[in-house]
């Protein structure tokens, strides 16, 4: 059966046109302007109106942990409910990690996690490898995920020593191996050990509150890091390296400069770095300020963060928002271990709002529409190796948004389908709001209502990425 979405705007991360577009087995038959007709819908063919709105690919949220465990406990989204909550916010594929700890089997971890995702998914999933503990099975293991399983990048840490830790050996050892490959190397950037000195000795000096989450995770901390890791990646032979949630001026300056010494180096952010700070947020106190303990911390609103990673996305030193999607419920998960800020689990829940939060950037001036269309959808697509999603064009997936630029909503944890009972950003106003979404073609979500069944999602085989190497 034949769909023809009419009369709206399809924003392209390259530009914009007026033009009809019509799906056909779950794919894009034909993209025709109007100006020449437009695309003629026949009798049997169901036809959606845009009329006012933008089409646009469905999201791509590159950066999620559904029901991770923690050890005390689990992220409060299934991927079930998840995955619903992202298709409300118009993300059509995530891709989340399986995750390998130190002496653990990176190919069991990985079968676990399949296991775990399967038959929930509401909308097309992947996965990414952690590697915890590289060691060299880890990295052979890492290659076999390749071939077999379509696992075209692995996460390293360089922070939480004692946990998932990499020092500078493993870190370039497997960066090697994303070398020769062309996996991304997808890093979490932070001077784990000088940031545990400064845990310790904040706790050590009756200073538990959230504030000193942030307070002991300096930007410099985060910005050496992503020194390093560039430097590595570099004598690596340039690995494919994409940073995951940076969230200050001092590392986005190093990304900057990373580039202009010739590294193959991407940066996401994530919308609580655009929006939220430390003092208006984590300075809250107990319960509240529980909720904005996340990794990388947020950042003060007197250093102008938020201005520069809004500038570093509309001129590409930015190349993807993600949502780093990490729910925890306050009382029950987030204060379970007590109220010090070392022993609340990290993390925040956001996946239904990324599009709409990213929009704001165009509401107030500082993105296009392509740019919006480009970082939360294109661009993850591109990097992670997913050639049929981000795109409007004959022949991909019809994962496709209808947005409505012209409606308002306000977030509220009351209103929202994440299973978390608090949100970062409750009674935040928007402009600009998701009206329908198709996932291969399909509605799964309109005005509001879900349509899509959980367990429909696929699982992405993904490419290593020669293109950008
Ligand atoms: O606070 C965060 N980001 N929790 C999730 C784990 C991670 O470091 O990405
Ligand atoms: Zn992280
Ligand atoms: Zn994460």
């Amino acid at each position: 059966m034949r769909t023809v979405i009419v009369n709206g705007t399809v924003i392209h991360a390259t530009g914009r046109e007026e033009s009809d577009v019509s799906i056909d087995n779950g794919r894009i038959e034909a993209i025709g302007a109007r100006a020449a007709g437009g695309i003629a819908a026949g009798p049997d063919d169901t036809i959606i109106d845009a009329r006012g709105c933008f089409v646009i690919p469905g999201g791509v949220d590159a950066h999620v942990h559904m029901q991770l465990d923690t050890g005390s406990t689990s992220s409060s989204d299934t991927f079930e409910s998840g995955s619903i909550a992202a298709a409300h916010g118009g993300t059509t594929t995530i891709i989340d990690f399986a995750e390998q700890r130190a002496g653990g089997n990176v190919l069991e971890s990985f079968e676990k996690r399949m296991a775990e995702a399967e038959s929930q998914c509401a909308i097309d999933w992947g996965l990414h490898q952690v590697l915890g503990g590289v060691d060299k099975q880890a990295l052979i293991d890492a290659r076999t995920l390749i071939e077999r399983e379509g696992v075209a990048s692995i996460k390293l840490f360089m922070a939480y020593p004692g946990r998932l830790y990499s020092d500078d050996g493993q870190m370039l050892r497997a960066l090697q191996m994303c070398a020769d490959t062309g996996m991304m190397a997808m890093v979490h950037a932070e001077n784990g050990l000088a940031i545990d000195v400064l845990i310790e000795q904040a706790i050590e000096a009756g200073n538990s509150s959230p504030e000193f989450h942030s307070r002991t995770r300096p930007p410099e901390l985060e910005a050496e890091a992503v020194h390093r890791a560039a430097v590595l990646s570099r004598v690596a032979g340039n690995a494919p390296l994409y940073i995951v949630h940076l969230s200050s001026s001092h590392a986005l300056h190093e990304v900057v400069d990373a580039r202009t010494r010739g590294t193959n180096i991407f940066a996401e952010t994530c919308p609580q770095y655009l929006h939220l700070s430390l003092e208006d947020h984590l300075g809250k106190g107990w319960p509240d300020g529980a909720a904005y303990i996340c990794s990388t911390p947020l950042r003060s609103k007197h250093e102008h963060h938020h201005a520069d990673l809004w500038e570093g996305l509309r001129v590409d030193q930015l190349a993807v928002v993600s949502t780093d999607h990490c729910p925890f419920c306050l009382r029950e998960q987030k204060l379970a271990n007590g109220e010090a800020f070392n022993v609340v689990p990290n993390g925040i829940g956001g996946v239904e709002h990324r599009m709409d939060l990213v929009y704001q950037g165009v509401v107030a001036g500082h993105i296009s529409e392509e740019r919006w269309v480009e970082v939360c959808s294109t661009a993850p697509a591109q990097l992670f190796g997913l050639p049929q999603k981000g795109r409007i064009a004959q022949g991909a997936d019809a994962d496709i948004v209808i947005y409505d630029p012209a409606a308002t909503t306000v977030i509220s944890a009351s209103t929202h389908h994440m299973n978390l009972d608090h949100s970062a950003y409750e009674g935040m106003a928007l402009r600009g709001a998701v009206r329908t979404v198709l996932s291969h073609g399909n509605v799964i979500v309109d005005n509001g209502k879900f349509f899509g069944r959980a367990g429909n999602g696929k699982y992405l085989r993904r490419n290593v990425s020669h293109n950008i190497r």
